[in-house]
């Protein structure tokens, strides 16, 4: 028994850094979840590359960006016509049912995406990408 204890004891003591790399790769696979969303809800439309259009507009610092505002891209009326700077909040409701947010709109066929769980890990990505990429440069 006690030899249990002692050895139940060794086990615990040793993983605080074992604990840090298992944080580490959970806050990884996080952030891999919502690339990975991303990827596979919006990459067939839109990259986060500054003036990097496809059949979307680039999604490039999207969050602060006047909505409808990409130069190189011919939205919609309706987005062109819209007057309101995308925050995460305004994002979340687009992508649940981008009508709802911007009627008229031309994001289609995209269905929406009804997990908040889901559309909050593409939010948090874009967030992120925009983090990276302001700091190394516009460039990328
Ligand atoms: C089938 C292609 C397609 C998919 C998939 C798609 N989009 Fe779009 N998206 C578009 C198009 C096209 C527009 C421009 C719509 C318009 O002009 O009305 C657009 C516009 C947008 C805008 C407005 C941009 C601006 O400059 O104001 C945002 C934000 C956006 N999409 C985010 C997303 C996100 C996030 C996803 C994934 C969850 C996604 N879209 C999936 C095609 C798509």
């Amino acid at each position: 028994m006690e030899d249990r204890m002692r050895s139940s004891h060794s086990w615990l003591g040793l993983p605080l850094t074992t604990a840090s790399v298992l944080l580490a790769i959970a806050a990884t696979a996080q952030d891999d979840a919502g690339q990975l969303m991303f990827n596979n809800a919006c990459r067939t439309c839109h990259v986060v590359k500054e003036g990097d259009n496809r059949l979307g507009p680039n999604l490039y610092r999207i969050i602060g960006r006047l909505a409808g505002s990409v130069g190189s891209y011919d939205y919609s009326s309706a987005l062109d016509n819209a007057d309101f700077v995308w925050d995460e909040e305004t994002l979340d409701r687009f992508i649940a049912d981008p009508d709802q947010v911007v009627p008229g709109n031309n994001m289609k066929p995209f269905a929406g995406i009804s997990s908040k769980e889901e559309r909050a890990k593409i939010i948090a990505f874009l967030r992120r990408e925009a983090a990276n990429r302001k700091a190394v440069g516009s460039t990328l």
